[in-house]
This record gives structure tokens, C-alpha cells and sequence, in this order.
């Protein structure tokens, strides 16, 4: 049954993300941010005077007691999220958490049997992509056979970050902060949706490498995995913040009656054996780029512009009592293969 109260929210960790969920979240009719956290207390004052009438605190614990906060989304570091996540479900507050869902299978594993014990709460991971129309329709395409028996499913993320970049956050390019790098941190939404769109992967073998960062950081900063896909499809997956480009993207599925190619989140390449079935198909994704155009304003083009999508399915689920789009088994579905891959290359250095 849906409640007429707005949805009142919390928002833990103040750093680059919060900006774009405390955006997302005034621009909700149903909800409004009543309180800000974050360990650094200049952070959280500097967000409470983003979010009109929020008050803000350094005391996660505290916020999760609050009477008055009904949801809470998490923005902090990936070592903190199974934590914060597990506290704040067992307080009786749904969560919204960030990628990457958990920093390791232990946190992962935690985090899912804790939102299986509440069933009453919403449990949401963000994969902000999902919302998006490109990649949805192309999901339904291949699970409905358009293109065939996908026989590859192949993704790859070139982008570059920077030496400061790692050294102003202690977290970034560690095991214990980040849980690796490339692959958890930049490259995990082409990953998802990769494995998301291709309908799931059940193993993942790798190699890891850190090429462009040494001495900088101690995870991978470059990285291939393979896949066995549950279809029975192959797959691979190639990343790296090492590169010379800023940020690009590929998808590709290969099947037997046709083909697809994203590149920097857009069509790239459509190919059928059969020219009407291609017509039909390019008709469909040109209708879902149309409906991105007026949907999704531009935005920081490597977030992509599915938060505000994302942060409005979580405060109907919460209002609605109904199920959020990426729920917390979701995203432990493609976080599962981070740490399979993870755990693979680790075997091979
Ligand atoms: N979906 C996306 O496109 C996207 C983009 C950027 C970051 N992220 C994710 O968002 C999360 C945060 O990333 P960021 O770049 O904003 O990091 P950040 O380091 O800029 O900010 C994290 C903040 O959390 C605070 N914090 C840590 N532990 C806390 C605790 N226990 N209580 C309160 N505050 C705490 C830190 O003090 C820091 O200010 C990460 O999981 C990251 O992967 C997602």
C-alpha cells in the first residue's frame, strides 16, 4: 500500500558521489533529505547546505536510530558499504548502496543474507546504467531472441586516471579500501552490462596487471577476464585506467542471426543475415535513443544519466512497498564476478 509521506532520507558520505544523489533525490516530489553523514565533518556540513533544511552529522550510528529517517543511501568507500548497509537494515531503514555493491565476497555475502533477513525493506544497489533506454532495450532484444543464440559477448573499458587521482583518497587502489581497482571502481557498469544484457555469467577466469601505476597503487590497474555465460554463450571482458584515452566503452553480442555494437554508450554497429529483421531491430533501438533524448538530460557523460531513473525507482519501491529494479541479489550477481575474477587473477600472479 502506498504511503502519502514523502520518503525521508540520509545520505552517508559526502564525497563526489553525494552531489549527484542529493540532486536526484530533491528532484523526487516524494522525498527529502533530512540528514547528511560523513566522517569529515567540514563534507558533511559543506552537503547539508545543499540539501535545504538536512541536518548533518559525523555518526552513522545515529543517523541509522533516527525516528524521522525512513531510507538511506550510501555513498561511501566500497570497505564501509557492508557495514553501514547491514547496520542501517537491521535499524529498519531500506538502502540504496553504491557500487561497488561489496569490496569482497565476505562483504558481499554478508550484505545479501542481511536484506534476505529483511524482506519488509527495500535493498537497492546502484547499477545506474540499467535505467538506461539503450542498454534495457537491448536486453529485452536478446533475451527475446532477435539476434539469435549469442555466441559472444564481448566489453572493454579504456579510460585514464591519474596518480593524484589515487593519491587523494587513501581508499582507491587498495585491496582493503577498494577491493582492487579498474574492474570494481571504473569498469564494473560495462562489466554489469555485459553480463546483465548477455543474461549472466556463471564463471570468470582473468589476468590482472598493474602497467601504468606503479608505485601508486597495489591493486590492478589493467585487466582480462573470461567468461562462461549462463547461456552458454563466451564472453570477455578487457579493461584498464592506464590508457591513453580519456574514457571509452565497447559492448558487443555476436549471435547467430545478428549482431550488436555499443560504443561510448551508443550504437555503434547493427548487423542481420537478414535485412528485415534489421530493420526491425534498428527501428526499435532508434525508438529507445528517442525516448533517451527526452528522458535524460546530459550528463557527466562517464556516469551516464541513469542516478535520477535509479534514485526515483528506489523512493517508489520504499513508498510503494514494491521491488526496486537492482536489488541487492542483483548486483551480487555481477559482483560475484568481480571477486571471481578477482580471486582468479590473484591465483595466477
Ligand atoms: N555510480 C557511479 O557512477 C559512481 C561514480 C562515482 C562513485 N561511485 C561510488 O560511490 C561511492 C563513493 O565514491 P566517491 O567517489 O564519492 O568517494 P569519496 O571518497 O569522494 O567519498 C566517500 C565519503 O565517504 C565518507 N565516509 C567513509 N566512511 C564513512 C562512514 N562510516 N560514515 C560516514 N561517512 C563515511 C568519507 O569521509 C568520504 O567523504 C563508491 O562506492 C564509488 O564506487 C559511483
Amino acid at each position: 500500500m502506498a504511503s502519502k509521506r514523502k520518503v525521508r532520507v540520509a545520505v552517508i558520505g559526502c564525497g563526489v558521489i553525494s552531489d549527484l544523489h542529493l540532486r536526484c533525490f530533491s528532484r523526487n516530489a516524494d522525498a527529502e533529505v533530512v540528514a547528511v553523514c560523513d566522517l569529515v565533518e567540514s563534507r558533511a556540513v559543506a552537503a547539508s547546505e545543499k540539501a535545504p533544511g538536512a541536518r548533518w552529522s559525523t555518526d552513522a550510528a545515529g543517523v541509522f536510530a533516527a525516528a524521522d529517517v525512513d531510507a538511506v543511501s550510501i555513498c561511501t568507500d566500497h570497505a564501509s558499504h557492508a557495514a553501514l548497509a547491514c547496520a542501517a537494515l537491521d535499524a529498519g531503514k531500506h538502502v540504496l548502496c553504491e557500487k561497488s555493491l561489496a569490496r569482497c565476497a565476505s562483504d558481499l555475502s554478508k550484505m545479501v543474507s542481511c536484506a534476505g533477513r529483511h524482506p519488509e525493506l527495500v535493498a537497492a544497489g546502484v547499477f545506474q546504467h540499467r535505467f538506461e533506454p539503450l542498454p534495457r532495450v537491448l536486453k529485452g532484444l536478446v533475451a527475446g531472441g532477435a539476434f539469435g543464440d549469442i555466441l559472444t559477448a564481448t566489453g572493454s573499458l579504456h579510460c585514464f586516471r591519474s596518480a593524484d587521482y589515487f593519491r587523494n583518497d587513501a581508499w582507491r587502489g587498495t585491496k582493503a579500501g577498494e577491493g582492487g581497482s579498474v574492474l570494481i571502481n571504473q569498469a564494473i557498469h560495462y562489466f554489469d552490462l555485459l553480463l546483465w544484457i548477455a543474461g549472466g555469467a556463471e564463471a570468470a577466469k582473468a589476468f590482472g596487471a598493474n602497467i601504468g601505476h606503479r608505485g601508486v597503487i597495489e591493486t590492478e590497474d589493467t585487466i582480462g577476464i573470461a567468461l562462461k555465460m549462463k547461456s552458454g554463450a563466451v564472453g570477455s571482458f578487457a579493461a584498464t585506467s592506464a590508457s591513453e584515452r580519456k574514457w571509452a566503452s565497447r559492448l558487443a553480442f555476436h549471435g547467430t542471426k545478428g549482431s550488436v555494437v555499443l560504443e561510448n554508450d551508443k550504437l555503434g554497429f547493427l548487423s542481420f543475415s537478414d535485412a528485415r529483421a534489421e530493420k526491425r531491430v534498428r527501428a526499435k533501438i532508434e525508438k529507445a535513443l528517442d525516448a533517451a533524448a527526452k528522458v535524460f538530460p546530459a550528463g557527466k557523460a562517464y556516469y551516464g544519466n541513469g542516478h535520477q531513473a535509479q534514485i526515483d525507482d528506489f523512493v517508489k519501491a520504499v513508498k510503494t512497498g514494491g521491488k526496486p529494479f537492482v536489488s541487492f541479489a542483483d548486483a551480487a550477481e555481477t559482483d560475484a564476478m568481480v571477486f571471481a575474477a578477482y580471486a582468479s587473477a590473484a591465483r595466477r600472479r
